[in-house]
Formats: structure tokens, sequence, C-alpha cells
């Protein structure tokens, strides 16, 4: 017997990564020697959670306002404008009038809102198939389903025949289509799109939408800010969105967890683009709506933080100046793993940059096990093996593909 509601009694939340994260955090704490590439979150080289400095320097200035008072449900106008500049870059004059914010706590808060506001009760997202298995969680919750892309080709590229294939079918079946595409750095393989693939992508989406069809692509872009092709190439991509037509929208889910390494302030922010006026308006009100409902506002020291490291001369400078030395360090450990990764025979995932590296395995419970009985922590999900490089020094890039390799081999 259960008093939980029907739908309720199959909740379980089914992440192994907080789990294993937490389980890996405790074996470390123990043994220093424990290697923990579990949870997303940057560390430096000397295995401490890194902080950004210009971040530290925004906090140490807040006033007691700007920390403890209650923010506005969608954020204040100097927190909108500071995320649009930050966005858009040198394309911002072009978007401004035809974009929104809404503060969200972390990229989650802005997944959730996107979801429930451009799905029906039972609708289905369209996924990619290697993902952030979060995603599923956040539209169980709101009574909605998903169906999945394959987001590779069989030449490694992503996957534009099997997207336009999967988005037909939801146009058939519910007329409607939200389209979640994790670019750059995607997690968990690291994969990025090229160029020539989001042309691909918004001129498939005004073909789709052309009749009028509703079709929202749901951009998570938690770790744009690490793309090893940096701001121009990123900002480039964005500036697509200029193209969409009136019955498309993009809402990108922007992380201030990713950007600013600010995981537990839990701060981040929906925002939309639309040649549309009816569909900006339309975007404000239900989004401002659900977030009300929900958590009614994002933490006011998160959106001031915000606000002041984007929008300060001297702190966006020396952050921007920061975030390059992140993304190097990342390509530093990236470089070491696959090399030795050749050197040994370990298959990986397509890959470009970012915080993880994946690898294909047939038991990757039972090679879990494995590792964890040599002191090496990292994540078995359906059947990969998840490698979180952003959390380990250059060292044990260097030394766990062979490590991994052993494992995977012995449990066959
Ligand atoms: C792909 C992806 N999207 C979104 C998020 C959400 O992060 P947060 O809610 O902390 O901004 C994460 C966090 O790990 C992620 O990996």
């Amino acid at each position: 017997m259960t008093l939980l509601a029907k739908r309720s009694i199959v909740k379980e939340d089914k992440s192994n990564i907080i789990t294993l994260g937490a389980i890996a955090k405790e074996q470390k704490k123990k043994d220093p020697e424990v290697i923990n590439a579990t949870i997303g979150m940057l560390y430096d080289e000397d295995e401490k959670l890194f902080a950004y400095k210009s971040v530290d320097k925004a906090l140490n200035i807040l006033t007691t306002d700007e920390k403890y008072a209650y923010g506005s449900t969608p954020g204040s106008k100097d927190f909108h404008e500071a995320v649009k500049q930050w966005v858009f870059r040198q394309y911002y004059n072009d978007f401004k009038d035809i974009s929104a914010v809404m503060a969200t706590p972390g990229g989650t808060g802005a997944l959730s809102n996107t979801f429930a506001n451009y799905l029906d009760e039972g609708d289905k997202a369209l996924l990619p198939n290697y993902m952030w298995g979060n995603y599923k969680q956040v539209l169980y919750e709101n009574h909605q389903d998903f169906m999945t892309y394959k987001l590779f080709n069989d030449n490694g590229g992503f996957n534009l025949d099997d997207l336009k294939k999967c988005m037909l079918e939801l146009k058939e079946s519910q007329g409607r289509i939200l389209v979640v595409i994790n670019d750059p750095c995607h997690n968990p393989t690291g994969y990025s799109m090229t160029e020539a693939e989001w042309i691909a992508v918004i001129n498939m989406i005004n073909e789709i939408s052309a009749d009028g069809t509703p079709v929202i692509l749901l951009h998570d872009m938690a770790y744009i800010d690490y793309s090893k092709a940096g701001f121009d190439f990123t900002r480039k991509n964005i500036s697509l969105y200029k193209k969409l037509n009136d019955n498309a929208m993009v809402i990108m889910a922007f992380s201030g967890s990713k950007t600013l390494a600010l995981y537990g302030v839990r701060l981040g922010a929906q925002v939309a683009v639309s040649n549309n006026k009816q569909n900006i308006e339309d975007f404000n009100k239900a989004n401002k709506f659900s977030s009300r409902s929900k958590w009614s506002n994002s933490t006011n020291l998160g959106m001031n933080l915000v606000t002041k490291v984007f929008t300060n001369k001297e702190l966006k400078e020396s952050f921007e100046k920061e975030l390059e030395d992140s993304r190097n360090t990342l390509i530093k450990r990236a470089n070491a793993f696959l090399e030795e990764s050749k050197k040994c025979g370990l298959k990986t995932l397509p890959f470009d940059c970012g915080f993880f590296v994946t690898i294909p395995c047939d038991n990757p419970e039972a090679a879990y096990d494995y590792l964890v009985k040599k002191k090496i922590h990292i994540i078995p999900m359906g059947k990969v093996l998840r490698v979180t490089i952003s959390a380990i020094p250059l060292k044990d890039c260097i030394r766990l593909p062979k490590l991994i390799k052993e494992a995977i081999d012995a449990t066959k």
C-alpha cells in the first residue's frame, strides 16, 4: 500500500550521475588516490573545485539587497539585457528586439518551463538518442513523453536524415514538434555540430513549419562557452536564428552553472527568439506563470552576480580571459585522453570538446564495478561509459584510457 498518487508510484530518480557521483565523492574523501570522473563540474589541476576569480570578485561587491532581497519572477531588465549581450554578443543589435529572457533555476528550469509550455499533456519531445538523462524526468514530471533521433550518421556526423524523419513523424502524429539539440560540447559525447549542419537544421525547421505547423527548437546550450571554436563560431551559429519563419521559434537554455561555474547557485535562463512579436509576448506570459507556480522567482544573488560579471567592463574582460584558460585546460585534457585511447585501442564516440568523453561499451555496469575496485569512478549509462574529463587532472586523463580498456576487455 502506498500513499503516492498513481503517476508517482513509478517515480524513481533514474539518473545514476548524482548517486554514483555521491559515492565517488565519499570514496575520494577517504582516499585521495580515488579518481572521481563522474559529475559535470570543472576541477583544477590540484583537484579542487574550480571557481572563477572574476565571479568571486563580483560576489564581494554585491549589496545586501542584491544578495538577499526577493527578485522578480522573470528577472530584472538589467539581467535580461546582460544575458542577451552575453548570448548574442556581436549580433546583439540584430536580436535585442526579437528576443526575450526568463530567469530560471539553472538550465534545468529553462528546460522544464519550455517543455511545459510548448507541449501538451502526453505529447512527445524529440530528444537525441545519446542525451543528458534528466530530459526524460522533466518530461515525465510534466505528464509528457519523448522519442529519440539518432545523433550520429554512419560517418560520425550529425544525423540530419534521421532528425527529419522523426520530425515528420511527430508532425503527422501530434501536429507540433519540440526538438532538443544540445550543442556544442554535447553531453555525454562531446560532439559539436558544424556550421553546415546548423544551416541544414534551420532550413529543415523552416521547411517543416512552412504550412503552419508549430516547431520549437530547444537549444540546450549548457556548455556553449567551452566550445574550442570560441565565441565567434558559436555566436555565428546562433545568428542563423534570424532566418526562422513565423511558425518556428527557438528557446535557448542558458546555464549559469556551466558558463560561470555557479552550479549550486542555481541560476539559468530561457532565451527565446522569434520574428513574430506574438510568439515573444506569449513566451513572456506563459513562462512567467510557470515560474511563479514552480519556484516563484529565481535567486536574486545569482541574477545580480551574472549581471555584474556580464556588464562590468573590467570583470567581463577578466572573466573572458579566465574562460579561455578553462577551455585550454579542457582541450589539453581531451587531447591527452584521446591520444592515449588511440594508443591502447579504446574507441570513443565522435568528440570535439567539452566536459565529457564517451566510450561505447556492451556491459557498462560490469565495467563500472571492475573500475571501482581499482578506485576509478566513471558513469555507466545505456551502452556507454561516460568519463568526465572536466573533473580530473591531466595526469589522470593520461592514465585512464588504458585502465578503462582493461576493464572493458575483462568484463565483455
Ligand atoms: C546537457 C545539460 N543540459 C542542462 C544541464 C542543466 O544544468 P543546470 O541546471 O545546473 O544549469 C546539464 C547539467 O549537467 C547538462 O549536462
